[in-house]
């Protein structure tokens, strides 16, 4: 069998873009003087910092939380894995935690939980309200093959792993809650075959565009905004008590890929590209159609008849992957409005 990605690729370490990001950078690379003084200094950053949503744009906090996150997953170029044991880590990672949540509960607003029988129409009404900007309408009507890299670019941070956060919820769950969430992760994962997994296909699609499908290639480039949204999954995924908000998250990409991912394709195939640069997309228009359905009812709604007391986090997880989403579509957006007069229309290379 051939293999499609090789070895495993560590994320690039990001630089600090401020004083929490320095020391961060400063202790994994075995620059740190005194340990427990770096630490120190960033529990004194953070307590001088907002605890609301003002933290979701502050690109050094962001940019460290993305660090330490990414230690305990892909593992980070130049540090060693044993600074994911340290304490020293341990305390920060705490501290960024915790001004993160905080941050990301302020952005989502006040939740009223409700029961497993109350959930689909409770799905419906939080979709129907939710404030999204029309980002994929404008790709398959006239987006340029630079928004579409800006948007593939964006995306990586979660789409070249897909769907490893969310996996941490399997062993957190039980019953058929679990089954549910593993039929979904399965498909994800390509049913187990490498050229299929959705990953393998983001990848295709970047490389058919121009762009570099390495891990976290693009990540010292992103903004806050586009950081923090992958973080608040990342944040849910390394907190146990937060299970239910990884659940509440992948419904919440389940019930608004389908049709997008179908504009998305539309959009690319205007522009002159062919499978290799769709394949991803088309494959989410039914996969996704699909999912929606198993992730609302084979998934979440057991989830709830298991732990009606998990109903609030299963909420604020679905509803920051779309507040946070719709930031990020509207970071995109603005940025497209203020560079169209210089856009590029050019088609595939
Ligand atoms: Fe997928
Ligand atoms: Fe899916």
């Amino acid at each position: 069998m051939t293999t499609i990605e090789g070895p495993p690729k560590r994320c690039p370490l990001l630089a600090g873009h401020g004083p929490v990001g320095r020391l961060v950078v400063e202790l994994l690379t075995g620059h740190a003087d005194d340990i427990d003084a770096c630490v120190r200094g960033v529990q004194t950053t953070i307590d001088a910092a907002p605890r609301d949503r003002a933290l979701l744009a502050d690109l050094d906090v962001q940019r460290a939380w993305f660090v330490v996150a990414e230690l305990d997953g892909r593992g980070v170029d130049g540090v060693d894995d044993r600074w994911n044991d340290h304490p020293a880590v341990s305390a920060i990672r705490q501290t960024l935690g915790d001004a993160l949540e905080a941050a990301v509960r302020d952005r989502v607003g006040a939740v009223d939980g409700c029961s497993a029988a109350e959930l689909p129409a409770r799905v419906r009404r939080e979709l129907a309200e939710i404030d999204a900007p029309a980002m994929s309408t404008h790709l398959q009507d006239s987006g340029t093959i630079e928004n579409y890299r800006d948007l593939l670019r964006h995306r990586s941070l979660y789409h070249l792993r897909e769907a490893d956060p969310h996996t941490t919820a399997i062993p957190r769950l039980a019953g058929r809650a679990k089954a549910g969430l593993v039929e979904i992760q399965s498909d994800e994962y390509g049913g187990g075959r490498e050229e299929d997994m959705h990953s393998t296909l983001f990848a295709r699609s970047m490389r058919a565009i121009g762009l570099n499908s390495d891990y976290g290639a693009y990540a010292g480039d992103l903004p806050a905004v586009t950081l923090a949204w992958s973080n608040a999954l990342t944040l849910f995924a390394s907190r146990r008590r937060l299970r239910a908000a990884v659940v509440g998250h992948l419904l919440a990409l389940e019930c608004t890929s389908s049709l997008p991912n179908k504009r998305y394709a539309k959009g690319l195939r205007r522009l002159g590209y062919d499978a290799d640069a769709t394949r991803f997309f088309d494959e989410h228009v039914e996969a996704d159609a699909v999912h929606e359905q198993i992730a609302l009812y084979d998934m979440a709604v057991p989830l709830l008849d298991q732990e009606p007391e998990l109903a609030c986090d299963l909420l604020i997880g679905f509803r920051a992957a779309l507040v946070l989403d719709a930031d990020v579509g509207r970071h995109l957006l603005e940025t497209w409005q203020d560079t169209s007069t210089h856009g590029h229309t050019e088609g595939p290379p």
